[in-house]
């Protein structure tokens, strides 16, 4: 008796044991990329040496990083077309599409596996798959056809039972269960969705779920594959790659969490954290600034047909400023047909690019102080690029309702046509670009934004550094190697990106490092949740950073300091953190001892005083880590 996660993983088990915690090699079908971690991804498959990736389907996507008012992202941009060409990848260019949407049209399929370099990859488990955001190494590793290595995840059903009511949307659903289970709730765990309320969502209310499972910090979340899973694909002109899967009758769960539907009422996360929920009611009335729908969580045709309902015959307030990015051209072009795109043009609403845009800090910053409104996933300090700003985030419809009033607004006491005719059926691959039939023949474009790649060196066997920042708790891969249009743009630049590490943090942090000849981080709970980017390991390490002490760590980012070299240790006893200081030396003896998972403590030569800790690590890990990172680690074993 399985549930569907197990079923799906136990059939791409490559080795260990299908239980909790056991670590496992798990095969990928699927990898996919966007721009802002692909070029690294790319550059480390070319350096791994592999000349046609090993995968089914490898789909590389730009979306990030569109605004080009340099030569930097068109460089990138060359490279990742002309690499995927040559390497045997799919390549959809910018304005096609956000990758978590387009890939859940175009490309995935029930029961597959899917690893992508981006945290929100987990979207595609609204099509049953088993669908894990990582690192670009581990991306890059999957396409030269080494398996995923992960710890087996405890399965957690959510059983969904009742109906959503008017004006209560599937962003509600993951916001109640933000609301139970925090940032830190889904660590090591796949929610996995059940009960008769998963026959009343659609595809795209799943991925709406499922995108936000990342901000659970969860392995990933799944949904059955059924008849509204093959009405999508059938409408997506692919009917053929519909398999139905579910969970067996009487499957075991590790815990179950119930929501009834018909109980949910719309809601917000407050500033700063996916967590922090309020009910919308609670908070009507407060003045809105800025509202911005689109994102990876809430850009699909029956989202935006839901804005449209709503801003029908409307116009948005005075002093509000409505943005929009539909999902995808294909979504775009299906609003432009039915009428839906003049609504929001009549509205006022500005139209934007099918892009991640502001999602990412790539324009549309609120003003200062500003209030605003974003149906996308994230709402950490600065990520919209304005410091002193607050974002919520919201359904479409609590977005589209507070538009119009200027203050936030339970679109659940709006009168609106909350039903419409079933999506069309209209394909559009001719942005999507299949690899090159003569890969010999095609030149990888190296611009000068494109520089090469930091090579660490292998692990001292001793060392003394200082502690070169100490941080709090749940610190986000935002505040280790921030996004946005300033930044954004260096991402293949790593010795320009690193100027900007931990910014809004510590002032000058890379100049502190160089005086120090690298350092070590300390920090609290949670370090690294939020985004995949693997930058935030790769630009410390070129920085000279050796070891993270922190309380306890989010999955990626533990997985990426591993890849890149630096030692992830945990506090043994959390209340130590209190016995370092900014700047102390601490000194790392015998670290190569850790391989035995022998006992260790760090000396804090400043404090004179010995702190115990343990190093989060498998042999496996540990054999990574000696050699500097898995780059060098697969290099060494292709010479051998
Ligand atoms: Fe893009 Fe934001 Fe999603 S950056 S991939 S829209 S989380």
């Amino acid at each position: 008796m399985k549930t569907l996660a197990q079923k799906i993983l136990d059939a791409h088990l490559v080795s260990g044991r299908a239980q909790a915690g056991e670590q496992v090699e798990i095969k990928m079908d699927q990898t996919l990329t966007q721009d802002a971690t692909g070029t690294m991804a790319y550059m480390q498959l070319e350096a791994m040496g592999v000349d046609q990736v090993k995968t089914e389907l490898s789909v590389s996507y730009v979306d990030h990083n569109t605004l080009q008012s340099g030569y930097m992202n068109a460089d990138d941009h060359a490279y990742l077309q002309s690499v995927a060409a040559k390497h045997g990848v799919y390549f959809s260019k910018a304005g096609n599409g956000i990758c978590h949407q387009l890939h859940l049209e175009r490309f995935a399929k029930p029961g597959k596996t899917l690893i992508g370099s981006d945290s929100h990859t987990p979207t595609g488990g609204a099509m049953a798959m088993i669908a894990i955001g990582a690192g670009g190494l581990d991306v890059a590793k999957a396409m030269a056809g080494i398996p995923y290595r992960i710890p087996y995840p405890k399965i957690v059903e959510v059983r969904l039972t009742g109906e959503l009511g008017h004006g209560v949307s599937a962003k509600d659903i993951i916001l109640e269960l933000l609301r139970l289970q925090s940032v830190k709730g889904g660590v090591g765990r796949i929610y996995e969705y059940t009960g008769p309320g998963v026959k009343t969502l659609s595809v795209y209310q799943r991925a709406t779920i499922t995108n936000m499972g990342a901000e659970l910090g969860a392995t990933t979340s799944v949904f059955p594959s059924d008849e509204i899973t093959r009405e999508f694909l059938k409408r997506q002109q692919r009917e053929q790659d519909y398999v139905p899967l579910e969970a067996d009758e009487g499957a075991v769960y590790d815990a179950t969490i119930e929501i009834d539907l018909s109980a949910l009422k719309p809601a917000a996360a407050c500033p700063n954290s996916p967590d922090n929920i309020q009910a919308v009611e609670a908070l009507q009335g407060k003045k809105v600034d800025q509202v911005a729908i689109g994102s990876c969580t809430n850009s699909g045709y029956e989202d935006l047909m839901k804005v449209a309902a709503i801003l029908k015959g409307r116009k948005i307030a005075e002093n509000v400023s409505l943005v929009i990015s539909p999902g995808s051209r294909q979504v775009m072009r299906k609003l432009i047909q039915n009428g839906a795109f003049a609504t929001f043009v009549d509205a006022g609403a500005r139209i934007l690019e099918c892009t991640c845009g502001p999602c990412i800090g790539m324009g549309q910053s609120p003003k200062s102080e500003g209030v605003s409104l974003r149906t996308f996933n994230r709402n950490f300090y600065g990520r919209s690029g304005t410091l002193s700003a607050e974002v919520y985030l919201v359904s479409p419809e609590t977005a589209a309702a507070s538009a119009i009033t200027g203050v936030f607004t339970d679109p659940t006491t709006l009168d609106y046509e909350d039903t419409f005719a079933p999506e069309p059926s209209y394909v559009d691959d001719s942005l999507i670009y299949a690899p090159s039939k003569q890969p010999e023949q095609v030149e990888v474009q190296f611009g000068p934004n494109i520089k090469p790649l930091p090579i660490n060196e292998s692990l001292p066997t001793s060392f003394a550094k200082r502690v070169v920042i100490k941080l709090e708790d749940n610190i986000t891969t935002d505040h280790i190697a921030p996004a946005g249009a300033k930044v954004l743009p260096y991402r293949s630049n790593i010795e320009k990106l690193s100027t900007f590490v931990f910014e809004n943090n510590k002032k000058d942090f890379y100049k502190v490092c160089a005086e120090h000849g690298g350092g070590v981080i300390v920090a609290g709970e949670n370090y690294g949740q939020g985004s995949s980017r693997e930058h935030a390991a790769l630009a410390p390490m070129y920085l000279g950073v050796k070891a993270v002490v922190a309380k306890s760590f989010a999955r990626i980012h533990l997985a990426n300091l591993i890849n890149f070299g630096i030692i992830p240790f945990v506090f043994a006893d959390k209340a130590d953190y209190d016995a370092i200081d900014d700047l102390d030396e601490l000194v790392f003896e015998d670290v190569h001892g850790l391989e035995t998972g022998a006992d260790y403590a760090i000396y804090n030569k400043t404090k004179a005083r010995r702190i115990p800790v343990r190093a989060q690590i498998s042999p496996a890990d540990f054999a990574i880590l000696k050699a500097g990172g898995a780059l060098n680690y697969i290099r060494n074993a292709q010479k051998t």
